[in-house]
């Protein structure tokens, strides 16, 4: 099945990611960015994270969690409702196959991360030096080496620093993390079969091009 990324953007050093259901901050370079790694790809989010953002990401299958219905679901019926992370790893893996995307973004919020993080093979963490700000959302994955004798479970792919803009409130470092030992999942195919569109050549097709990625050791857990 795709492989589980994620993003998120945190203070540095107390890993608050939110206050009162909004951001602590304006950063329009990291917007942009998120804008870009996201788009094309299922993201899955939190009620309360879509109604800090209000309405749905374009370009992206939004897949929100809820254990009961929202009522903006009317509003808005392109939106994908999942009932619990099961749900909604279905609902990802079926956009996925039919989008042709090796991936889709768990973006929050904190609950949210948290329901996931086990499945997360790839990250992008933008850690924010705004000094020490006041929230009520965290997001306090570390990723650091545990002891000297265990290797890390994150290899840090890439890491970029961004200057304060007239743009960007404060400066900022965006690290992406990727799993050194990637969890893969699996789901035996009769449980995607019989829905439109025709699943069997979706399938086919997708599994060629995992085949083809893994053959040219390109790393689809981007
Ligand atoms: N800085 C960042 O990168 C970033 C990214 C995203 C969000 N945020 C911030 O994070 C904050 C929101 O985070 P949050 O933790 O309060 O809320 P959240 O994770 O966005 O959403 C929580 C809601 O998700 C649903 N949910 C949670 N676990 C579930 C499960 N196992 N099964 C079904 N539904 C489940 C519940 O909805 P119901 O109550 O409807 O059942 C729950 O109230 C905001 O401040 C937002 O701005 C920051």
């Amino acid at each position: 099945m795709p492989s589980a990324a994620s993003i998120v953007a945190r203070s540095y050093p107390d890993k608050i990611i939110g206050i009162e259901n909004a951001l602590p901050w304006h950063l329009r370079t990291d917007l942009q960015l998120f804008k870009q790694r996201t788009q094309g790809h299922a993201v899955i989010m939190g009620r309360k994270t879509f109604e800090s953002i209000g309405k749905p990401l374009p370009k992206r299958t939004n897949i929100i969690l809820s254990r009961s219905e929202p009522a903006f679901l009317k509003e808005f019926p392109a939106l994908k409702w999942a009932i619990n992370p099961e749900t909604a790893l279905f609902l990802a893996d079926v956009e996925s196959i039919i989008s042709g995307s090796m991936k889709f973004f768990v973006i929050g919020g904190d609950q949210i991360y948290k329901v996931f993080e086990k499945y997360i093979n790839s990250i992008f963490v933008t850690d924010v030096y705004c000094g020490n700000i006041n929230g009520d959302a965290k997001f306090e994955l570390d990723f650091g080496r545990k002891d000297d004798e265990a290797k890390t479970e994150w290899i840090i792919r890439s890491e970029d620093d961004f200057p304060k803009t007239e743009f960007d409130e404060y400066p900022f470092r965006i690290t992406h993390y990727v799993r050194r030992k990637p969890f893969h999942r699996y789901r035996v195919k009769e449980e995607l079969m019989g829905r439109e569109p025709d699943f069997a050549a979706l399938l086919e097709r997708y599994e060629a091009r995992l085949e083809q990625a893994e053959s040219d050791q390109l790393d689809f857990f981007d």
